[in-house]
């Protein structure tokens, strides 16, 4: 089985408000990027990494994959306007050996090794697996004008995290289906079910945070030393 991981690391970490883009905020003095990537890099069933970014970020990445040796990690590609588009560009260069690729956030450094390799089992038998967690709060949908439209059954509901991990031919499908018919999507399973697919629930870790706003900052901090001690 060949699987290769798509990291998009592209954004501009608007909410974060930060100088640089919140992949390059360090924790413990190393890039977020960086301890996102190493939890590839040291997983075996990985086989290749590849990082979309913005093409200012080059050498800057280039220069940490060498120092973190980052041996997996292919030719950096570059990024789009949107995620999405981003996930676009790197299945382009995608190895074509590839059986399943997982697509993970570059600002999701607290990955499980566990939830990482029961994603890719699940994703190798039913073709598409997405890692979440069910919600703690009850979830509403509100209208325009911020009344409550309905709300849903919290027993059901799930919060949507990465990685999400799909047999290489369902997400090349699924960005060229999107791509013809003008499909925005946040994450790559909504894609998916676009085509028809239905993906697997893994149940994940509340650990597994996207790192989005100043606050998350301090969490990780202190996650980290969960995590490594
Ligand atoms: N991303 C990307 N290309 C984009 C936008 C986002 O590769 N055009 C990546 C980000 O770098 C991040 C992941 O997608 O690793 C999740 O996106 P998000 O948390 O929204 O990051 P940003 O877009 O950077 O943050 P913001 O939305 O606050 O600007
Ligand atoms: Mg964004």
């Amino acid at each position: 089985m060949f699987t290769s991981v798509i990291i998009p690391a592209a954004g501009f970490g608007e909410r974060m408000g930060a100088s640089v883009s919140k992949q390059f905020l360090t924790l413990r003095g190393k890039p977020i990027l960086i301890h996102t990537v190493e939890r590839f890099q040291r997983c075996n069933e990985i086989a290749e990494i590849v990082i979309t970014a913005q093409r200012s970020a080059f050498a800057r990445i280039g220069f940490l994959v060498s120092e973190f040796h980052l041996t997996k990690v292919r030719p950096l590609v570059e990024g789009g306007e949107r995620r999405q588009d981003s996930v676009a560009n790197a299945l382009n260069v995608v190895d074509p050996r590839a059986d399943l690729i997982a697509v993970h956030d570059a600002v999701r450094p607290f990955l499980h090794k566990k939830i990482l390799l029961q994603a890719i089992e699940k994703a190798a038998e039913y073709s598409a697996a997405v890692v979440a967690v069910r919600a703690k709060d009850t979830v509403k949908i509100g209208n325009d004008s911020a009344f409550v439209e309905k709300t849903l059954d919290r027993s059901s509901v799930w919060i949507a995290q990465t990685p999400q991990i799909f047999k290489r031919e369902i997400l090349v499908h699924a960005y060229m289906l999107a791509k013809e018919k003008n499909i925005v999507a946040t994450d790559d399973s909504s894609l998916v079910e676009q085509i028809g697919i239905q993906p697997v629930l893994v149940e994940g870790s509340y650990d597994n945070i996207k790192i989005t706003t100043p606050d998350d900052l301090e969490f990780a901090e202190a996650l980290l030393r969960r995590f490594e001690g």
